[in-house]
């Protein structure tokens, strides 16, 4: 069974791990810790047998817009509907705090996420060129809730 609950300090270790294999990312473990403490109600973490297998970090940079930092799904319990269950659970926290929209940038060539985004009732917006080190560029995606 899936449970999902708010990220907690001993989760870094797994989430370190989902994040540099699944976003090619390799963020210091205190990054983790400063995104949880500007709102603790957007990191939220899918649990499996006592196993983190996906989490959603997002940030409140305006009142009223939740910016999804990152999002990811351990790569053999994708397609299971645990990205889906993270994503209405962070949506469920951005409402309770008065949000009106959310919205995340992906890399252009990231059908996978653009799909799974648009089933969920995101919009595609601008595109920033060469958003990303390596020049990709990013699309913005947005929801309103
Ligand atoms: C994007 C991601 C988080 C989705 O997580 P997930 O747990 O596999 O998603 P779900 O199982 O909840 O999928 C929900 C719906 O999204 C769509 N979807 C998800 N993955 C998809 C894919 N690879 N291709 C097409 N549609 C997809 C489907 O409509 C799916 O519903 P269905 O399985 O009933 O058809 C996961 O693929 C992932 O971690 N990718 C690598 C990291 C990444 O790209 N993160 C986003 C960066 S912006």
């Amino acid at each position: 069974m899936t449970i999902i609950r708010n990220f907690e300090e001993k989760d870094i270790g797994d989430i370190t791990d989902i994040a540099k294999r699944s976003l090619n990312t390799d963020y210091d473990p205190r990054f983790y810790i400063s995104i949880h403490e500007l709102w603790p109600s957007g990191f939220l973490v899918a649990e499996e047998n006592g196993r983190i297998v996906g989490f959603i970090a997002g940030v409140m940079p305006q009142e009223s817009e939740a910016r999804i930092l990152m999002m990811a799904v351990k790569k053999h319990f994708r397609r299971r509907g645990i990205g889906r269950a993270l994503m209405h659970a962070f949506i469920n926290n951005c409402t309770l705090i008065g949000a009106k929209r959310t919205y995340l940038e992906v890399r252009r060539s990231n059908t996978a996420a653009i799909k799974f985004y648009r089933s969920l009732g995101f919009s595609t917006g601008a595109s920033y060129p060469s958003y990303y080190d390596d020049g990709e560029d990013a699309l913005i995606m947005w929801k309103t809730l």
